[in-house]
């Protein structure tokens, strides 16, 4: 048992869900309260190390010690995480990053004229496997949160986006709540954790990175 697994290490995560604008009132975002990537945020500065959080949209505080980045869009994430990854040992991307975004947001507010409108979008980057791809990626974490095969889906996250490890939940588990129940997914296999408070979760998971760092 080491008390600061992460003692001078650089942690860089994302949080909370993506908002993309459709015009300056509205937009499309994911239900993501942002709980579990704050736990782990904070997990990890417990650790020993120096983190920074990428964050989306969230009613949480800034956990003690942690420097966090706001930020809205999903382009606005891929921008603040490409510009600090290159710089960091342990990347976690735990936002609930939007998929799509409308193509064209109309500056000014949307009027409901129309009988019906169409609104066309267009696919976000994938923030996590863009890092994951960099020449000297930092150790990547994905999360995967499914509605069902959960095995299936997180495995298959962890190959193509090409990650040494993957936190699976099932969306029934975790959303909202205070506990959740997930399964670590890496080359050797899965390895499901007790259900456990966020907190809780996130110091196992935090315990389960610092043993497959290199040291
Ligand atoms: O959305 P998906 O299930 O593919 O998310 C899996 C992982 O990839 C999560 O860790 C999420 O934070 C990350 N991701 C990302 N950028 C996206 C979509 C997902 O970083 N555009």
């Amino acid at each position: 048992f080491q008390a600061k697994p992460l003692a001078g290490k650089r942690v860089l995560l994302t949080a909370g869900p993506t908002f993309e604008a459709l015009d300056p009132v509205r937009g499309i975002t994911n239900l993501s309260t942002g709980k579990m990537g704050y736990a782990l945020a904070r997990a990890c500065a417990q650790a020993g190390a120096a983190v920074t959080l990428v964050s989306g949209p969230t009613g949480l505080a800034c956990p003690r010690g942690v420097l966090r980045v706001e930020v809205s869009a999903a382009l606005e994430m891929q921008r603040e995480v490409l510009a600090r990854a290159g710089e960091s040992d342990v990347f976690i991307g735990v936002a609930a990053v939007a998929d799509y975004r409308p193509a064209t947001p109309s500056a000014q507010k949307i009027k409901k004229n129309a009988a019906a409108m169409t609104v066309e979008l267009v696919k976000n980057p994938d923030i996590l496997a863009e890092v994951a791809a960099l020449p000297r990626p930092p150790f990547c974490v994905g999360f995967a949160a499914e509605s069902h095969d959960l095995a299936t889906y997180a495995e298959g996250k962890r190959v193509n986006k090409k990650l040494p490890l993957v936190v699976g939940n099932l969306i029934s588990d975790g959303f909202g709540g205070e506990d959740n129940t997930v399964v670590l997914f890496d080359a050797a296999g899965a390895h499901p954790l007790a259900t456990a408070s966020k907190t809780e979760v996130a110091r196992s998971i935090v315990a389960a990175i610092a043993e497959r760092l290199p040291h």
